[in-house]
């Protein structure tokens, strides 16, 4: 990719405003503008109304050295992003509707920072890289900024915008907008994302929303072509520019919206004949470009199909031929595009030859097709977004955007990933030993299903280790020498770990078995100096009924035992009485053998009456006195 995507200086030519009225219905309407490095919302001429980018992102901010050479108040302060906010830092715009959008942005350096070094950073959008920026910058952008633009598509309802520093360069950003765009625009084949690499109506100076008071649903600027003309080289003959004198039909349609403002203008070439019209765009050879074509016959004395015939050339090669009027008729736009592949240079030229009177453009654009790069699961991002929160990981490591893409940058610091079989990205690996992390561990460390190794060793976390830990895929945990308080979880028993490092925390209860045996099959497992854990080979023997819950679950039977026990003898008791009343009342027995029985009974009775008190006092925790009368 080329170190300037591409930009366009912003001299503003004032250019009376042509009322078009659109009568189309157009449902896409979420728009941001964001003023970075401003502390206060504000509306410009335009009656664009710019918001601080306080509350998307962290970094600094500052000021352009000369505030007085910048139109627009929006290019004035600038965000940048020191090495001490991390290399990663990002824009999170919350609550996009899915679909299609155009970025803008404007980045300027003008040595806001005094110190005449102009800062390499990529910056990327939606884990794709789409800038990249290698110092020393182009002495005007460097001085006067440049814009530079792309279309995306957001797939979530957030859109992560984010800045990479090269060595220890501070990326450096003034403003940012968002327009959304219609879901079916500018399609290639897939949703890939096309940056600008030139996007120019002919015969005209610069326009758009921004720059003008026309409009464009897309918020697309278009250049002069002078920009892009290659001069001098017009065999001879002369540039004229065309301007309609009536409106052209066919503009502003879905899904493109095409204004019509790029098609009452063109430019022709005027000379002896056979004058061709030739302009060169600046490419990355590393890409594929998207190139889109604009005509309108707007000269009223092209009246049938054959008075201006020509051929379009990319890089020498015809790829069409143009009949404007056999195709729409005259004052109608006629737009067509074609992929360029396998590119060798670094300049990619237009070139329409003239077959039958001269050639004719009102306007052309040029997009570098960036495939999309791969991309973290959706639910190991949601992961590990709350365990950036409950280990409160500091800004300096940049856990910010995609965890693992864009796959040409490292993932997160500490964070290791891989590509799985069917192409997404997913956590493997996670180092932060020592970095003096003072919160918990997330439950949804749970949901890094592909997690083999955890180390957060030396750190001062604490609570208890979560449910979640003791993913299948886990070989090796480090999580000495924290604050960890409580027992064991259960999970961990039935992973597949191989090395546990639990010592130097506050851990209590009994060790699973399953865990003790990673040490026998020659994994290495250390539960020392915990608080107190208990049933290992190096540990004290748990106390009878006591287990990592409190009671094991051979005290739960027990005292489940005990329980029957207890209500067996009351139903015992209940039943003995009755059945002594039973023998009272009901039962003629033989006098001798009936007070027999009541003294038996009687007997009984206190027996089991004095059992009963026995079991209660013991319940009660105290020593039984009683006198055996
Ligand atoms: C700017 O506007 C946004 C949205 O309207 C609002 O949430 C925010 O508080 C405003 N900021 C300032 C500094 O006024
Ligand atoms: C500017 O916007 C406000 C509301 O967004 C609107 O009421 C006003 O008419 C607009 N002004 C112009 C000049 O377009
Ligand atoms: C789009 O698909 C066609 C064939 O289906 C292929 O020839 C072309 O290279 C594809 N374009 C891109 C940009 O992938
Ligand atoms: C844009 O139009 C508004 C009113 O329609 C006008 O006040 C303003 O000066 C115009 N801005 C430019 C830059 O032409
Ligand atoms: C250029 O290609 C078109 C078809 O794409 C063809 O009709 C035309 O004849 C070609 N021109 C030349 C000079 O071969
Ligand atoms: C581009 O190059 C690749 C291999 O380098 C080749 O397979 C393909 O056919 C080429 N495409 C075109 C349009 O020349
Ligand atoms: C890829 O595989 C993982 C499991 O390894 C699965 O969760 C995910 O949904 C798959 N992704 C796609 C796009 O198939
Ligand atoms: C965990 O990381 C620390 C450095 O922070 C290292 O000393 C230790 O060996 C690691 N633990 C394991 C099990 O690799």
């Amino acid at each position: 990719m080329s170190p300037f995507p591409f930009f366009f200086f912003f001299i503003i030519i004032i250019i009376f405003f042509l009322p078009s009225s659109y009568s189309t219905h157009y449902p896409y309407n979420y728009a941001l503008h964001i003023d970075c490095g401003s502390l206060s919302n504000s509306t410009d001429i335009f009656n664009t109304t710019w918001l601080s980018d306080r509350y998307f992102t962290n970094g600094a901010i500052s000021v352009v050295s000369e505030p007085l050479h910048f139109q627009h108040p929006q290019e004035k302060t600038l965000r940048y992003f020191p090495i001490s906010s991390g290399k990663k830092n990002c824009y999170v715009i919350p609550n996009l509707p899915l679909g299609r959008y155009q970025l803008r942005t404007f980045t300027v350096y003008d040595n806001y920072d005094g110190k005449s070094h102009t800062p390499s950073f990529d910056v990327s959008v939606e884990g794709n890289i789409v800038f990249q920026w290698r110092s020393p910058w182009h002495e005007t952008i460097s001085r006067a900024g440049a814009y530079s633009d792309l279309f995306f598509t957001v797939n979530d309802d957030v859109a992560d915008i984010c800045f990479y520093s090269i060595a220890t360069d501070s990326p450096v950003i003034a403003s940012l907008e968002i327009t959304q765009i219609d879901p079916y625009s500018y399609l290639v084949n897939d949703t890939s994302i096309l940056v600008n690499y030139g996007r120019f109506s002919s015969g005209s100076g610069q326009w758009g929303p921004g720059f003008t008071n026309d409009t464009d649903r897309f918020a697309r600027s278009w250049q002069s072509d002078i920009d892009f003309r290659v001069s001098g080289r017009i065999n001879g003959g002369k540039i004229k520019s065309i301007t309609a004198i009536r409106n052209v039909v066919n503009v502003d349609e879905a899904p493109n919206y095409f204004p019509l403002k790029l098609y009452q203008s063109a430019v022709t070439v005027i000379g002896e004949g056979g004058e061709y019209l030739e302009y060169n765009l600046p490419v990355d050879a590393k890409l594929d470009y998207l190139l889109w074509f604009h005509f309108a016959e707007i000269d009223a004395s092209v009246n049938k199909a054959g008075k201006r015939v020509f051929d379009v050339l990319v890089n020498g090669e015809n790829v069409s031929r143009v009949d404007i009027y056999k195709e729409v008729g005259s004052f109608a736009a006629y737009d067509f595009k074609y992929v360029v592949k396998n590119l060798t240079s670094t300049e990619l030229s237009v070139r329409l030859e003239p077959i039958v009177g001269a050639p004719v453009i009102c306007g052309l654009e040029n997009y570098a097709i960036i495939p999309s790069d791969l991309k973290t699961l959706p639910q190991q991002v949601v992961a590990m977004k709350a365990l950036k929160e409950s280990l409160r990981v500091p800004d300096r490591m940049g856990w910010n955007g995609d965890p693992c893409a864009p796959t040409t940058w490292d993932a997160w610091e500490g964070v290791t990933c891989r590509t799985t079989k069917n192409g997404s990205l997913v956590i493997s690996q996670i180092d932060l030993g020592s970095q003096g992390l003072k919160g918990y561990i997330s439950d949804q460390i749970g949901l890094l299903s592909n997690l083999v190794s955890l180390n957060l060793s030396s750190n001062s976390l604490g609570g208890s280790l979560p449910w979640g830990l003791g993913q299948k895929s886990l070989v090796k945990l480090d999580l000495s020498n924290n604050k960890f308080t409580g027992s064991l979880s259960d999970s961990l028993a039935s992973s597949t770990l191989r090395i546990v490092f639990l010592n130097g925390n506050e851990l209590e209860g009994q060790v699973p078995e399953e865990l003790l045996s990673i040490g026998v099959h020659g994994g290495a497992i250390d539960l020392s100096g915990n608080k107190g854990l208990c049933g290992g080979p190096t540990l004290p023997d748990c106390p009878l009924f006591w287990s990592k819950n409190g009671l094991s679950t051979t005290g739960k039977v027990a005292i489940g035992i005990s329980c029957l026990v207890f209500i067996c003898v009351v139903l015992l008791v209940a039943y003995i009485c009755y059945k002594r009343r039973q023998n009272d009342y009901d039962f003629g027995l033989p006098h001798e053998m009936m007070s027999l029985a009541a003294k038996r009974n009687r007997y009984q009775r206190q027996k089991s009456l004095m059992t009963l008190e026995m079991e209660s006092q013991h319940a009660k925790g105290f020593i039984p006195t009683y006198n055996a009368t």
